[in-house]
């Protein structure tokens, strides 16, 4: 599995998202509560760009009258039909044995290991002598 840098975090605070298409394939990373997951950005029902929909929370109930609201954020609804998403697995509410959306894993890595380097000019050692700077080479 190869690894792309998708921004500084700086540029994806909690609460955003980011749309990108890497190796023709649409992606969208999301920064949920300062968790960075990534979602293939095409509804498996009729191929909407799913992420392009609201955030939502899960409303569950274990027993008529009782309403439970959890993952508050962590859901997304497809702008086209509704159809729900987790967004930490890509896990279906409607029709969980059938539909999923492709989940990638997403995190943060210092730049040092994103960057190659370090980039080191090559230096040469200068002093000062009387009222003279001398440099060596
Ligand atoms: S295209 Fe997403 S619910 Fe229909």
């Amino acid at each position: 599995m190869a690894r792309h840098v998708i921004a500084p975090v700086d540029e994806l605070p909690p609460g955003t998202r980011k749309f990108l298409e890497i190796d023709g394939r649409p992606i969208a990373v999301f920064n949920i509560k300062g968790e960075y997951f990534g979602l293939l950005n095409r509804c498996p029902h009729q191929g909407a760009s799913l992420c392009e929909g609201p955030l939502i929370g899960l409303a569950q109930s274990k027993k008529p009258g009782e309403i439970e609201y959890t993952k508050l954020g962590e859901i997304i609804r497809c702008p086209w039909h509704g159809w729900e998403f987790d967004v930490r697995t890509g896990q279906s509410y409607c029709d969980p044995r059938r539909f999923r959306v492709k989940a990638y894993p997403a995190h943060v890595e210092p730049g040092t290991s994103v960057v190659k380097g370090p980039y080191v000019a090559e230096t040469i050692p200068v002093r000062i002598e009387s009222d003279y700077v001398v440099v060596e080479l």
